[in-house]
């Protein structure tokens, strides 16, 4: 795979789980990245790691449910690194509640950080990245959620499915400049967004074909092959990275 030096990108949610690989897989491949996160602890642990190995990576505290935030992390990394070549939109909650008892501020919560925030990342970016006259790369975190309906997950279903199509309908409007934008839809991925119940990790994997949680690192090599040149034709698809769930039904 071509190499990422010169390009700088921004990782939501790269403070943990799939954005933490995500991170690693970036900077070795050259990217100078920004970590912008809501864990601002973890997200500086993660930049002195990168540090440590050669890499450049650079923490950067977030709320991404707040667009105007969105916008100064934006304008920060481009005014600080003299330029912005994409960004993945990956920071994301779960808050599994029955849909009779889904009240207002449940739904808003995830709409929020899982669907507001993909869309602040991607308007804010396609605009940097036109103003510059970057050629950039979009990739957002949907999840095999956005495309099938798992019980308590209303507010999280809705999130993801829309992720799903505004990967899309970017992508189609912003191909005359040059901006590819695409989207992962993870399975069941080994990471804290699981909690800590054996017994729900050990159901979650049984749904997979080989029986096992993904590791994240699986979903952070779909993501960097997106951003980079080999990927060129690949515009407006989400990729599952799934083991295969959206492929059989469960025995
Ligand atoms: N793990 C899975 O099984 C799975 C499956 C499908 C999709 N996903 C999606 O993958 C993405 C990454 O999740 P993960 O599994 O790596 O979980 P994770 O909990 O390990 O990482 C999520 C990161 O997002 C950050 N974050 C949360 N809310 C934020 C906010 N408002 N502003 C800034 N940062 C915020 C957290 O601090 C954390 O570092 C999410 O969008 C999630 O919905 C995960």
């Amino acid at each position: 795979m071509s190499d990422l030096t010169s390009k700088v990108i921004v990782v939501t949610g790269g403070a943990s789980g799939i954005g933490k690989e995500t991170v690693l897989q970036l900077t070795a491949k050259g990217a100078t990245v920004v970590i912008a996160d809501f864990n601002e602890d973890a997200a500086k642990q993660l930049a002195s790691e990168v540090e440590s190995k050669g890499g450049n990576a650079s923490a950067y505290k977030i709320d991404v449910s707040k667009g105007d935030e969105v916008k100064q992390l934006i304008d920060w990394t481009s005014d600080t690194f003299g330029t912005f070549n994409g960004i993945f939109n990956n920071a994301g909650i779960g808050l599994v509640k029955p849909l009779l008892e889904m009240d207002p501020e449940s739904y808003h919560k995830v709409i929020d950080v899982d669907q507001h925030s993909v869309y602040y990342g991607i308007y804010y970016a396609a605009k940097k990245m036109v103003e510059l006259g970057v050629q950039g790369t979009i990739v957002n975190t949907a999840s095999i959620y956005g495309s099938v309906a798992a019980t308590g997950s209303f507010n999280y279903n809705a999130a993801k499915a829309a992720v799903v199509m505004m990967s899309k309908s970017a992508a189609l409007e912003l191909a005359e400049h040059g901006i590819r934008v695409n989207g992962v839809a993870p399975g069941f991925i080994d990471t804290p967004i699981l909690g800590e119940s054996p017994e729900v990790k050990a159901a979650l994997a049984e749904q997979h074909m080989r029986g096992e949680l993904i590791k994240p690192e699986k979903v952070a090599s779909v993501v960097t092959f997106l951003f980079t040149e080999e990927a060129s034709a690949v515009n407006g698809q989400t990729i599952p990275v799934d083991d295969g769930f959206l492929s059989f039904k469960v025995k």
